[in-house]
């Protein structure tokens, strides 16, 4: 028999960039490549759990085992996710973009030799604020944060913030982004769990195992 102890369970997690339209040939992203997200999609899945995985524009294979549903923009992830509920457990991985041109262009800006346009941007919704703090709330919410400076203090304000159950804080001062390592460390509200370097998909599985452990507890009380 096979070890699957999020069996029973439907996980959520968001993976990826967003990409946010200026007009139908320009966007505005950042450099996120979606690998822990989708190692996370991955390792839950491994562990029998439902998957389903909200990606924003990467170019990854699918994990197997995984429902993905694919989308562009903050506003887009923000629908799947709702429509994905309801969850047991949220990995919110994304890095979904602060911001937003404020309006979008139809037709493409055209150059006419005259001054640069302006770009005037608008905040997108912040869909793990929302998450934690909507009626399908997951019994576990966890949110990522990159941080290059006070890495700690800056994802201890952050749990608190935006309701999560845990932070998982990855410092990006280093070559993170894109790359296949990552070093984390897991803030809870009974304290801070710092994990060793490692490939991304043994942070996804370390990950794994914890939630599955925590639901299980939740579910003996
Ligand atoms: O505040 P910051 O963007 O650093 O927070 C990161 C966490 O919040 C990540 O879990 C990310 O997926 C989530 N987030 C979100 N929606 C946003 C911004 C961040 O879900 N608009």
């Amino acid at each position: 028999a096979s070890y699957r102890p999020l069996k029973g369970r439907h996980v959520l997690v968001t993976a990826g960039p967003t990409w946010e339209a200026i007009d139908p040939v320009r966007y505005i992203a950042n450099r996120s490549s979606g690998k822990q997200g989708f190692a996370i999609a991955a390792a839950a899945a491994a562990l029998g759990a439902k998957v389903t995985l909200v990606a924003g524009p990467v170019s990854l294979r699918t994990p197997e085992g995984v429902t993905r549903v694919d989308v562009e923009s903050a506003e887009d992830m923000a629908k799947a996710v709702k429509r994905a509920l309801p969850a047991d457990a949220a990995v919110m991985v994304a890095a979904v973009a602060d911001w937003r041109p404020k309006e979008y262009r139809g037709e493409k800006i055209k150059k006419r030799g005259s001054a640069p346009p302006a770009l005037m941007l608008t905040e997108n919704p912040d869909i793990l604020t929302n998450l934690a703090a909507g009626k399908d709330r997951p019994e576990l919410v966890i949110g990522f944060a990159a941080e290059t400076d006070d890495v700690l203090a800056n994802a201890k304000q952050k749990r608190k913030r935006k309701a999560a159950d845990w932070i998982v804080a990855n410092d990006v001062s280093g070559d993170v982004m894109g790359g296949d390592d990552n070093l984390v460390h897991i803030v809870s509200e009974s304290g801070v769990e710092t994990l060793d370097q490692m490939p991304k998909r043994d942070v996804a599985m370390a990950l794994a195992e914890r939630i599955a452990a925590t639901l299980k507890a939740e579910a003996a009380e």
